[in-house]
């Protein structure tokens, strides 16, 4: 029985900038870092409250999903963070100099608004920001 999502892995090329984003620039929580002898890695946790599993698929055959699926056979397409204020954090973050795949938000599932941060910006990881709908 499945539980819960624990964690998502994210390989990092620059440790200290990594921790510097998620924490300054998303503002997760940080939870300290921890060498793991074991696997060769040093690691750097930011716990969450309660997420989802997003299933994507192509929704008529074509599609930046079904782009991603015929170069890569399917995998890890992005991560989304919670905000209550997408144009704010969108403003924010772009003063900061990242970079968005779109000007502004467009509507996605649950009535949400969204938008992607391009991967570039995010060492390769894509990452979407979604703003709930007030009665979602
Ligand atoms: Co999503």
């Amino acid at each position: 029985m499945i539980t819960a999502l624990d964690h998502i892995a994210i390989a990092v090329p620059n440790f200290e900038a990594a921790i510097k984003r998620f924490m300054e620039d998303f503002g997760l929580p940080f939870e300290g870092t921890e060498d793991v002898l074991a696997a060769k890695t040093k690691t750097a946790f930011f716990p969450l409250p309660a997420t989802s599993i997003e299933l994507v698929h192509p929704l008529n055959g074509d599609g930046p999903i079904a782009k991603y699926i015929e170069k890569r056979g399917g995998g890890i397409h992005h991560l989304c963070f919670r905000s209550d204020n997408i144009l704010e954090d969108v403003a924010r973050l772009k003063a900061k100099g990242y970079e968005f795949l779109s000007d502004s938000p467009s509507p996605g599932a649950h009535d949400s608004q969204v938008i992607f941060i391009h991967p570039k910006s995010c060492d390769g990881v894509l990452i979407e920001i979604n703003q709930p709908s007030k009665d979602h």
